[in-house]
């Protein structure tokens, strides 16, 4: 299957509502929700496209003066997990941060002192694409608590 990596576009934004609805294991929370879909609308990103449309997406926030980048939201389409489309939809961003002088790559996710499992395949990406460990964070609510992985560039 052909999947091509491209800029997120306004028209995008509804695709991507879609594949958050359907992983609701890493998706339960309304305002995580809410602040996702504001996030494809208003952040840069970038999709993946396959034959039937939008199969995943990222976005990113850029500190200009620090030169660190972070992905904010990333999610591939359930039924297209494990297949190599995060990876694509990230080694594009670490191509273009690259150009753009950025040195660093933080992303924040659910910490292991959480013990849901969904999460533990989310690190486990992470950790597969580079990423290491930084520090825990409580920044979230109760029950939520945060760790902070970084990948040099
Ligand atoms: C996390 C996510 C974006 C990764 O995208 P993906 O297309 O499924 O991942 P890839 O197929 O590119 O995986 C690349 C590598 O990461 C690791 N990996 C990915 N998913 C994994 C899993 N479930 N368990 C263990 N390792 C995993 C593997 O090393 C994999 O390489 P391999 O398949 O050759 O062994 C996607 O699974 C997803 O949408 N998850 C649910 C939502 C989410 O967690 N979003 C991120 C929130 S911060």
């Amino acid at each position: 299957m052909h999947v091509a990596i491209r800029d997120l576009e306004p028209r995008d934004a509804d695709a991507c509502d879609a594949i958050v609805a359907g992983l609701p294991e890493w998706f339960g929370n309304e305002q995580g929700t809410r602040d996702c879909a504001r996030a494809v609308r208003s952040q840069a990103g970038l999709v993946a496209i396959d034959e039937t449309g939008v199969t995943g997406f990222l976005t990113w926030t850029h500190d200009r003066n620090g030169g660190v980048a972070e992905i904010t939201w990333m999610a591939v389409r359930a039924a297209s997990r494990r297949r190599g489309i995060g990876r694509s939809l990230l080694s594009t961003l670490i191509e273009r941060l690259r150009q753009e002088q950025v040195r660093l790559l933080d992303v924040k996710t659910l910490s292991e002192r959480a013990t849901y499992p969904p999460y533990a395949e989310t690190r486990a990406f992470y950790l597969a694409n580079g990423f290491e460990w930084v520090a825990e964070l409580d920044i979230w609510d109760e029950g939520n608590p945060a760790v902070l992985l970084r990948r040099r560039l």
